[in-house]
């Protein structure tokens, strides 16, 4: 009897927590622009329209997962999340509010809270391998269904589930077998036809790693930099179509992590029996790292 009152108690706490958290139509209409306003207004209004926006962890923890925090960090991901909206439509799949959207490598969700617009939250859903970071996710109540994945383990999806896929500087990170084994589970997971899209470290990044001032107040630069007098083998690495892996931080965290730099030829050559290109965008004025389209074959 008591495990009974208790289950309809949480059930009736899920259910009213689902309707408080519906948008109302006019957020849902309002333009990607006026969306962006919203949601930085969010930073210092935890209720908009008696509507409970995310709330954010503490700078220090976004720059950590990020390298920006506040609006600097959800500037930098509205220009991925527009340019996600864009490919859809001109692959004539936009999102609609029942499409499947994974964000894979969610950090503390600060594309799920974009893309709560466009989609219903029960189909919005972000993995990651850092435990401490989706607890985050659950405190601040970023939408959408939240699993913690092991580094080298299965996605807890079936198989054909997704219609859009996100890895926002993922796989910039994963040395090649993680680069293959990630691609390959995420194959699994896609419908026919899932728009995948994704951000690699391209070729500049070595040219950066060599730029780096020896005076550089940043610990990720500095690890970087004890790269730079291997920028010879890292070139070649990358026009011989290789993944070029940094492990610089792995020892630290106690897990495979460090940076990838990732020629456009090697997905071409290793993703293609899975995926097909459908955009690359080498441009810094656009994005930092490289972007890509794939769809599912
Ligand atoms: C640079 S952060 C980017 C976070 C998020 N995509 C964003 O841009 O806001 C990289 C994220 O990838 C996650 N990650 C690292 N290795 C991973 C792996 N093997 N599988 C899935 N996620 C991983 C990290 O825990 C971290 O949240």
């Amino acid at each position: 009897m008591f495990d009974y009152t208790k289950n309809l108690f949480q059930a009736m706490k899920r259910v009213l927590k689902a309707r408080k958290r519906r948008l109302p139509e006019h957020i849902r209409n309002l333009s990607d622009e006026a969306w962006l306003d919203l949601i930085i207004k969010s930073i210092s209004e935890q209720y908009i329209d008696k509507i409970e926006f995310p709330g954010f962890p503490p700078p220090d923890l976004q720059v950590q997962f990020v390298g920006s925090d506040y609006e600097q960090a959800l500037r930098e991901a509205f220009i991925f999340y527009t340019f996600v909206k864009s490919h859809a439509e001109s692959l004539k799949m936009p999102l609609r509010r029942n499409s499947r959207f994974l964000d894979f490598g969610c950090g503390w969700g600060r594309f799920l809270r974009f893309f709560w617009k466009d989609i219903n939250e029960n189909k919005l859903f972000g993995c990651d391998v850092d435990a401490v970071i989706l607890d985050v996710c659950r405190v601040t109540n970023v939408p959408g269904n939240l699993s913690l994945i092991s580094s080298e383990g299965r996605l807890p999806y079936p198989d054909n589930y997704f219609d859009f896929i996100t890895a926002y500087s993922v796989f910039t990170h994963l040395p090649e077998r993680l680069n293959l084994h990630w691609m390959r589970e995420l194959a699994r997971v896609s419908r026919p036809s899932c728009m995948f899209c994704l951000t690699l470290e391209p070729r500049r990044f070595i040219d950066f790693i060599t730029s780096i001032p020896p005076d550089t107040n940043s610990k990720w630069y500095k690890l970087l930099s004890h790269y730079a007098d291997h920028a010879d083998t890292l070139y070649q690495k990358y026009d011989a179509g290789e993944v070029a892996y940094l492990p610089t931080y792995g020892k630290e965290i106690g897990r495979v992590f460090g940076d990838a730099i990732v020629p456009l030829s090697f997905i071409e050559r290793e993703w293609s029996p899975y995926f097909a290109l459908r955009t690359y965008i080498n441009d810094p004025n656009h994005f930092w790292q490289a972007a890509l389209v794939l769809q599912r074959k």
